[in-house]
């Protein structure tokens, strides 16, 4: 399944840190954050809540443009070998210059070239989607709508929401989502991942989002997965991330195939793939164990996933190409 070319749509940047590299980081930077390495150098996290403390503490060795350089090359490097040649990831100015404008252009002009490279030598096409972290609260997503705004164009693609589903409610966010609309991005936002198919509900409705990150606990309210067919809404699915995470108990249990059935817009993703121990290509597998699905049907959901991308038309032009291939 590794030779199939593949879209992901859902990765987050800091997330796909394989934990040697963040470890290298730390030493450099004298950190002690070995707490969140297991015995053979694994994240180790108890459950999403604990997953979110591990990950922000690994972020905590990303200090500089330099160190999100280095990320996007040691990231783009398992893109390619799982056969990935476009990929949308979530970046949070949080993170990267702790949403200082002068700051994040420094840290996106590093991150850029990073993707630059990687296009050239490695044929996988990076964009980004910067993403507020919803249990950092509402002002600060404020700023980071401004700097998104700030930096809109033919790289930063679009804007979304991620951490904490439990904290707030989307409409809490619904400032900083008009910024980027008005800013021409375009807007996804995780739901329905830890809250239930309500939480889906409300984002399209607060936010008017165009896809949504997981969005699979919509199969337990059907005449919700209608209307999401119906009114084309794009799902990122994440099966890899929640299993490991416990939302089911493995792929066969997971909702993806009868959303699909259904008529819903699913497209595959790792979301954070060390710590869950996959990959796009171990995706692919375990789909294909789990549902039988053939080439034909990965063949569908990537342009599917190519259709519902942020990026311009002439990019989706020339992906298009390739997984015509
Ligand atoms: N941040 C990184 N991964 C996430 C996920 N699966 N859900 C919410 N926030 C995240
Ligand atoms: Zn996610």
């Amino acid at each position: 399944m590794s030779g199939l070319p593949k879209v992901e749509l859902h990765l987050h940047l800091e997330g796909a840190a394989p934990p040697a590299f963040i470890a290298g980081l730390a030493q450099e930077k004298h950190l002690d954050i070995a707490g969140i390495f297991d015995a053979d150098g694994n994240y180790r996290y108890k459950d999403f809540w604990d997953f979110l403390k591990v990950y922000e503490a690994a972020t905590s060795a990303l200090q500089s443009p330099r160190d999100y350089q280095r990320l996007v090359s040691a990231v783009l490097e398992q893109s390619a070998a799982s056969g990935v040649v476009y990929c949308e990831t979530f970046l949070s100015p949080d993170f990267c210059g702790g949403r200082d404008l002068g700051a994040w252009r420094e840290y996106l002009h590093a991150i850029r070239e990073a993707a630059d490279a990687a296009e050239r030598d490695m044929g996988v096409t990076l964009r980004g989607i910067i993403t507020c972290i919803r249990h950092f609260g509402p002002d600060k997503a404020r700023e980071t709508a401004r700097c998104a705004a700030d930096t809109a164009g033919e790289w930063i693609v679009g804007f979304g929401i991620a951490g904490d589903e439990k904290v707030g409610a989307p409409k809490d966010y619904r400032w900083a989502f008009d910024c980027a609309r008005e800013a021409g991005l375009r807007l996804t936002a995780h739901a329905g991942e830890w809250g239930g198919p309500e939480s889906v509900r409300d984002a399209v409705r607060d936010l008017e989002v165009e896809r949504i990150g997981h969005g699979v606990r919509a199969i337990e309210d059907l005449a919700l997965v209608d209307e999401l067919a119906e009114r084309g809404i794009v799902l990122e699915v994440c099966p890899g991330s929640n299993v490991a995470l416990g939302l089911y108990p493995t792929f066969r249990d997971h909702p993806i195939a009868e959303l699909d059935r259904r008529g819903v817009k699913v497209t595959i993703s790792t979301d954070d793939p060390p710590f869950f121990h996959t990959t796009m290509a171990r995706e692919y597998e375990e789909l294909h164990k789990a549902f039988d699905w053939d080439d034909g049907q990965f063949r569908k959901i990537a342009r599917q996933s190519l259709d519902a991308a942020f990026c311009d038309a002439d990019t989706k032009a020339k992906i298009a190409k390739l997984l015509e291939a």
